[in-house]
């Protein structure tokens, strides 16, 4: 089973960006988390960051026939993308959303998520283990869909 890890705009400055909200985790560290969850739970994993929308895409795209589960944090772009929703729509990969920060009990901005209308699950606020909570789902996902 292969899993892809996306990240959107400013997820590469964790640790630096707002630590009372994001923590002080960076991304170099949540790399390392991600890639030695996969092996504890026994999955291959890929990982992916672009501060650029159709780079994003474009990387949902080349998910097409080749990954079982996407975890994807989109950043900003989870409030503002139907380009984002229509990707994951588009290659029918399950898709799990996650945000580091509780995001409904922040601005009102933040109260609409494009993307979550094709997701099969979203985990908000667990932090970083947040991620890994997202593959954990989608492990037993994808292998209930299999039986
Ligand atoms: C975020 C929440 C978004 O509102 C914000 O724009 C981000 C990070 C989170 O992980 O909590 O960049 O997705």
């Amino acid at each position: 089973m292969k899993l892809l890890v996306i990240n959107g705009p400013n997820l590469n400055m964790l640790g630096i960006r707002e630590p009372g909200i994001y923590g002080k985790e960076s991304y170099e560290s949540m790399q390392q988390r991600i890639r030695a969850h996969a092996e504890e739970i026994g999955v291959q994993v890929e990982l992916y960051q672009s501060n650029h929308e159709g780079d994003l895409v474009d990387e949902i795209q080349r998910a097409y026939g080749r990954i079982d589960g996407i975890v994807i944090n989109p950043g900003a772009y989870t409030h503002t993308s139907i380009a984002l929703l229509d990707a994951v729509q588009a290659v029918h990969i399950p898709t799990v959303e996650v945000h580091v920060s509780k995001v409904e009990e922040r601005e009102d901005f933040r109260q609409v998520s494009y993307i979550r209308l094709a997701c099969v699950k979203t985990i908000t606020g667990h932090g970083i283990d947040g991620y890994l909570e997202g593959m954990d789902f989608l492990k037993q996902y994808c292998e209930g869909a299999a039986q």
